[in-house]
């Protein structure tokens, strides 16, 4: 049986499509809460193969999705290189803040594979334990995305520390994203060779940048980590998910040659997809909160979702990650309902 989610990376409409979703190995699964008690911290589990593995299947057990996602964080990247991180519950990521020229200093890219080490046997023990039917996503963050985390020292609603050096101090920022943009297309490169047959870049942040430096320190670093995987990988599909990227996605898509773009909840669709190359696939982009509210809410957008992309390459997905309190059963609801389209 043909690979759904690989097909439709590859170009070509399957009807119905193939689903996933964002964060679909987390809080809201019992199993997951159940060994995250065990395991004591986000770090431990992520760091330890053969519970990430685990992690990484649990939602593909439950529910049968077409594609599985790398059980992991973007913030590992910077971490292995030698940044600080601690996980607080109910806070989020907290980082040490990039402030100054001497803290390139403290990112030692000699460190990544050793430090990346686990994570490339979770891919590996991952992928042999799913079927061929189901597609195994690697991923990371964007470059500037993690420089995000990095210069405010965890998550920001405004983004002003970031956005405000990106202005004054830009040539120290280029410095920050060209060390994390080669050490990405790095990281990307092991999972691909350790089983991941798609890369997927996060950048959740995207869109707070000015169309000025969006081009600067989102496209172009982008650009450079596609070419690089082109280059080592020339089969691995790659999506991008500019975040917040509004009517820059079309754009977004043809200058930085990714495979396929994630598209957020805000993204109207009937406008947005006559801006995207057709060669290019689609995914995306169902409110997250409808799945939380479930009945009817839910099965109206879904079905907006479906009928705006029949016909066009597209995975069925959120707009952005599935939030703790989702409750289980609407997630079985969603599956049934693409499926039966
Ligand atoms: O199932 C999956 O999608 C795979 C795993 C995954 C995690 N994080 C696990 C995680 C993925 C793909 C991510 C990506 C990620 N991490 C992003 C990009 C997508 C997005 O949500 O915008 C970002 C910005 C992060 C940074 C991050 N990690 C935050 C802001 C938080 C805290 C808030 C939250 O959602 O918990 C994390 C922690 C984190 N990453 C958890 C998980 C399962 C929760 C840790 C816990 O169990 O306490």
């Amino acid at each position: 049986m043909p690979n759904p989610v690989l097909t439709v990376l590859a170009g070509e409409p399957v009807w119905p499509p193939p689903v996933w979703l964002m964060r679909q190995a987390g809080r809201y699964l019992p199993e997951y809460r159940a060994l995250r008690a065990k395991a004591g911290s986000f770090l431990e589990l992520a760091m330890t193969p053969a519970l990430a593995a685990e992690i990484t299947l649990q939602p593909i057990r439950r529910f049968g999705f077409d594609a599985a996602i790398l059980f992991s964080d973007i913030l590992i990247l910077p971490w292995a290189l030698g940044w600080g991180l601690d996980y607080r519950e109910g806070e989020g990521p907290i980082l040490p803040r990039f402030r100054s020229e001497l803290d390139l200093c403290k990112l030692d890219p000699t460190r990544l594979q050793t430090g990346t080490a686990p994570i490339m046997e979770t891919v590996d023990r991952s992928r042999g334990a799913l079927a061929p039917e189901t597609a195994l996503i690697g991923f990371a963050g964007s470059p500037f995305t993690v420089a995000c985390y990095m210069v405010e020292g965890g998550g920001s609603k405004e983004h002003a520390e970031i956005r405000l050096m990106a202005h004054r101090e830009p040539d120290l920022l280029d410095r920050l994203i060209d060390i994390l943009t080669a050490s990405t297309a790095d990281y990307l490169s092991g999972q691909i060779a350790a089983g991941a047959q798609v890369a997927m870049l996060f950048d959740s942040w995207a869109g707070v940048l000015s169309p000025l430096l969006f081009e600067r320190f989102v496209t172009a670093p982008t650009r450079r980590i596609v070419d690089e995987l082109r280059r080592r990988h020339p089969e691995t599909p790659i999506i991008g998910f500019p975040r917040l990227a509004g009517a820059r996605v079309g754009a977004y898509a043809a200058a930085t040659g990714v495979n396929a773009v994630a598209l957020d909840t805000g993204a109207d669709l009937k406008l947005t997809f006559p801006t995207i190359p057709p060669q290019v696939a689609t995914q995306g982009n169902l409110d997250p909160m409808a799945l939380v509210a479930g009945g009817l809410a839910l099965e109206r957008e879904a079905r907006r979702v479906l009928k705006a992309a029949r016909g066009r390459p597209h995975i069925f997905n959120l707009g952005h990650g599935v939030v703790p309190q989702t409750p289980i059963e609407h997630v079985a609801d969603l599956l049934r309902l693409v499926r039966g389209a």
